[in-house]
């Protein structure tokens, strides 16, 4: 199914483009999104031990795993922070070696303690923008905020790796960051899009994304959240073709359901929920 997608294209990216203007309801986008990317997901409530922020995190490292299936090499997590899913992977997959990296010290001391005994994980501290690695199979990311997504993506490319990656924090992007700067659109097919990138994406994301919480007010009204999802789908879909000009196969996937609600049942996670995968074609 991977390529399958026709979100994932210059009429696609039209066609959000053209939601935006003329203005699309909470529930027509999340029927949209049902029907693109969220095909795979189990429609049922999910249910952790811990406070909201724990299940929610365990619940996305739950729906990445089930993305990683299959994948037989060293697979390394970017910006792993707290480790939790570096040591789900090398737990899952003990025959693999699994590296997680950040570029927080004092994150990386703790993963090391936490994690010690679990022989086939090693914890390194480094900057991704500073980072070149072999083939390593799989370079993943769960809330790479901003430009980190799109370093991994760089770093996949350049070790002609695999790459999953759950991005977040869209009003973080930076064209230039150290030594590392990326031209936005990613791609060249949107490249006609330039002036609408720089001039309404990553201004109207950053806007949205700090104006507001998450995607779980039931009122109609809030076009302005519509329009925020509609402006981080297209960043990511602009990735993805960058990915498919790059002899990339890819896909966008939902990684957890949008039912898992809290004891009060209220929504608890957000449609920013989904992974942008890239298979290197070998
Ligand atoms: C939002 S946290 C996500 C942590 C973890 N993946 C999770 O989902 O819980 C982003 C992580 O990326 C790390 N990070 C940010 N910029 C980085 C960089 N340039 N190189 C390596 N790690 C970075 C941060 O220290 C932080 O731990």
């Amino acid at each position: 199914m991977l390529n399958q997608n026709p979100l994932i294209s210059l009429e696609g990216t039209k066609y959000l483009f053209s939601l935006l203007l003329k203005g699309i309801s909470k529930t027509d986008l999340m029927s949209l999104f049902d029907s693109l990317f969220e095909k795979d997901i189990t429609k049922r409530k999910e249910c952790y031990d811990g406070s909201i922020k724990e299940k929610r995190k365990q619940n996305q490292i739950n729906g990445l795993l089930k993305l990683i299936e299959g994948n037989k090499r060293r697979i390394f997590e970017i910006g792993c922070g707290n480790g939790l899913l570096t040591y789900n992977i090398a737990k899952r997959y003990s025959e693999l070696d699994v590296v997680g990296l950040d570029n927080n010290p004092a994150l990386i001391e703790k993963c090391r303690q936490k994690f010690k005994e679990t022989k086939n994980l090693i914890f390194i501290t480094e900057d991704a923008h500073a980072l070149k690695i072999d083939n390593s199979g799989l370079v993943i990311s769960l809330h790479g905020c901003g430009d980190l997504s799109d370093r991994v993506i760089d770093i996949a490319e350049q070790s002609k790796s695999d790459v999953i990656i759950a991005p977040c924090c869209y009003s973080k992007i930076k064209r230039k960051v150290l030594d590392y700067t990326h031209q936005l659109p990613r791609s060249k097919e949107l490249q006609s899009f330039r002036e609408d990138f720089i001039k309404k994406v990553l201004i109207n994301t950053s806007k949205y994304e700090n104006q507001l919480g998450r995607f779980r007010d039931k009122s109609e009204s809030r076009l302005d959240e519509v329009h925020k999802e509609i402006y981080r789908l297209i960043v990511n879909i602009d990735r993805l073709i960058y990915l498919k000009e790059k002899g990339y196969q890819v896909e966008i996937k939902a990684i957890t359901s949008k039912y898992f609600e809290d004891e009060k049942g209220m929504h608890k996670n957000s449609p920013m929920r989904y992974a942008l995968i890239g298979k290197v074609t070998r």
